[in-house]
């Protein structure tokens, strides 16, 4: 879709979350996801502000969307609307936060007692049930299954998109300057049941290391108060934007 065809407007709020809002349009299977500048982390017990952030987050994960389709990985990204607003297609986000990890840190780092930086033989995933209110508990196959948030064969697709979309990525932000440390995906179902890549791919939910530097240029910034925030996105922005 070009941006001349997009006749789309917004309709009712659905979801208020930390860093977004979700708007119905006019259209069914459209929905509007709005970027905010609020940041939350500590599972919402620190909560900021980061200047420009959500006009830096919808450039980001448009951009790295709108390469990825390109290259048959299928995402629920229609078309960036203005600076702030991704037209998105609707689905029901299934309620699993899919972690993937190529590098020791944060809890992992904490909860295996392993140094940050080093190098995973291979990937890691892990599942996170998706509940604010519980702080999102680690689950694995057997709880999923258990509990019905996802169909086997869902989660077959999900876990091979989720190392497909892997090794894209880490060579995307490779071809950037930049370390692909870990970071959290989340998944929809459209109506007709077919499974796709949601949510936004932005800093806030990676981490992201200069290659050269080892500079941190993520979220890692406002949850440890290291400073210089804003520019960090920017940078990212600015390396995504040039991505040849
Ligand atoms: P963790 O080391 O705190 O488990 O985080 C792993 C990755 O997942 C990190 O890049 C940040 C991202 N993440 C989110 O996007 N949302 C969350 O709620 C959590 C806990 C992590």
């Amino acid at each position: 879709m070009s941006d001349t065809d997009i006749t789309v407007r917004k309709t009712e709020k659905l979801y208020e979350g930390k860093a977004k809002i979700l708007y119905a349009t006019n259209r069914p299977d459209l929905l509007i996801q709005h970027f905010k500048d609020d940041a939350t982390a500590f599972n919402g017990q620190k909560k900021g502000v980061i200047a420009h952030k959500g006009a830096l987050n919808n450039a980001i994960s448009s951009g790295i969307f709108e390469r990825m389709e390109k290259e048959g990985i299928h995402t629920h990204f229609v078309a960036r609307m203005g600076e702030r607003d991704m037209l998105v297609r609707k689905v029901a986000i299934i309620p699993i936060e899919v972690v993937v990890r190529n590098i020791v840190a944060g809890s992992l780092a904490k909860r295996l007692g392993k140094p940050t930086g080093m190098n995973l033989s291979t990937p890691v995933l892990e599942f996170y049930y998706k509940d604010d209110k519980l702080g999102d508990p680690m689950i694995n196959d057997y709880h999923i299954r258990a509990f019905g948030l996802a169909t086997d064969e869902e989660m077959a697709h999900i876990s091979g998109e989720a190392l497909r979309i892997n090794q894209w990525l880490i060579n995307f932000f490779d071809s950037v300057g930049v370390q692909l440390v870990d970071y959290k995906l989340e998944f929809g179902r459209t109506e007709e049941g077919t499974v796709l890549l949601a949510d936004e791919i932005s800093p806030d939910g990676c981490r992201l290391w200069d290659k050269q530097s080892g500079e941190i240029m993520d979220k890692d910034r406002f949850r440890q108060d290291l400073g210089r925030i804003t520019e960090a996105y920017e940078e990212m922005a600015r390396r995504v934007s040039g991505a040849r």
